[in-house]
């Protein structure tokens, strides 16, 4: 297959597209990439001299950028991972850029898809759409989408225009909703790698609230391969939930990570909550164990000291990061094409 895959320059796209090179020797993947603050070309170290690879900057709000790619390329398949991803940013800095890639930038690639005829359009969620689940309860694809946020707003708007395409136009469409994804190459604003990153350097760990929020974690490259399964195997006009159904209270999470490191608990900071925070997070995820046949392959605790030692053996990685300077590698890169 030639895939186009989108926000291949992120965390996840990242694992993905190393994960479908390594195991699909036969596709093709082509990277689709604005290269936002999220976006880090130092994700595909290695990744760019595979011949089946190639990279191309551009924006999915920009419908022509957009169409000369889908012109250019035979697409079998797109996997959309684009997007603006951090529930903090899109409160305190406003819903506007989430609203623009989310949601208008969805419906651009859905449009194109359409006009290309491409085979199949996987959507990327997140069980965030679901809202805050209550007591011991668990996420099913039924669990009505209550967003309370507008990350979590603006991707359930993109669910919604997939499913519309789908319904209404024929497009091949299925959707995945994971769970919280960490390890490698997750950029160090979210929980895990921040604290990590915080505690090697021995600033405080700024846990919002009592730090009794539940988040429900998998190992990135478990969510890859549910994806590529869900790609290969699922069912058009399907959602997926995917999750390894492991829910920990965050600060066991950061409490566990400074343990590994041997650094004191006295760096735990407890700070203002975030506004509108959901309480717990569980994903129930049967359809896909009995449909496909997935199930993780990590356990938690294994996967979060390999997480771990990957930033410990990777410090210049995240480093760059927090001192911008991953913000040129694409100059360097590129300046001369
Ligand atoms: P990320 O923020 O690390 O990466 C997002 C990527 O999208 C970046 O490379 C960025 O440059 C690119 N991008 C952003 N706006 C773009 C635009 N307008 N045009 C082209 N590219 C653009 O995000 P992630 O954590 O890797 O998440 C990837 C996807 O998985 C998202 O759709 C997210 O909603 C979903 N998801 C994430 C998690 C998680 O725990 N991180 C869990 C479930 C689902
Ligand atoms: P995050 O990694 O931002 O993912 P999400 O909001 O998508 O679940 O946050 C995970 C949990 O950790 C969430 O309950 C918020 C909490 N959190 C903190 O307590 N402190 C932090 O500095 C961050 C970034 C998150």
């Amino acid at each position: 297959m030639i895939l186009l895959v989108t926000g291949g320059a992120g965390f996840i796209g990242s694992n993905f597209i190393r994960h479908v090179l390594a195991a699909r020797p036969g596709d093709q993947v082509v990277n689709l990439d604005a290269l936002t603050y999220a976006g880090n070309l130092e994700n595909l170290v290695g990744v760019e001299k595979d011949p089946r690879y190639s990279f191309v900057r551009a924006d999915i709000t920009d419908k022509a950028q957009v169409n000369a790619v889908f012109k250019a390329h035979k697409f079998d398949a797109v996997v959309h991972f684009a997007a603006e991803s951090h529930v903090d940013r899109s409160i305190h800095l406003g819903p506007e850029a989430f609203i623009r890639t989310n949601i208008l930038g969805t419906q651009f690639l859905v449009s194109a898809a359409l006009e290309h005829r491409v085979a199949r359009f996987l959507q990327v969620s997140t069980d965030e759409v679901y809202g805050s689940v209550e007591g011991e309860g668990r996420f099913t694809e039924l669990t009505p989408v209550q967003p309370n946020n507008p990350y979590a707003a603006t991707k359930a708007g993109s669910d919604f225009i997939v499913r519309a395409a789908f319904k209404a136009h024929g497009l091949d469409a299925v959707t995945t909703r994971c769970s919280n994804n960490f390890g490698p190459y997750q950029f160090p604003e979210k929980l895990i790698p921040l604290m990590i990153a915080n505690a090697l350097e021995d600033k405080p760990l700024p846990v919002y609230g009592d730090g009794m929020q539940v988040r429900d974690w998998i190992f990135v490259e478990d969510h890859c391969r549910a994806v590529d399964l869900v790609l290969r195997k699922g069912r058009a006009g399907e959602v997926y939930n995917i999750g390894a159904m492991h829910d920990v209270p965050n600060l066991d999470v950061v409490r566990l990570i400074l343990r590994h490191l041997g650094k004191p608990e006295s760096l735990i900071k407890f700070v203002n909550d975030r506004p509108g925070h959901d309480r717990r997070y569980a994903i129930d995820a049967r359809k896909i164990r009995g449909e496909l046949g997935w199930t993780p392959a990590y356990s938690f605790d294994q996967a979060l000291k390999t997480t771990i030692e990957w930033y410990l053996a990777n410090r210049q990685w995240w480093e760059r990061i927090r001192s911008g300077e991953y913000r040129s590698y694409y100059q360097r890169m590129y300046a001369n094409r």
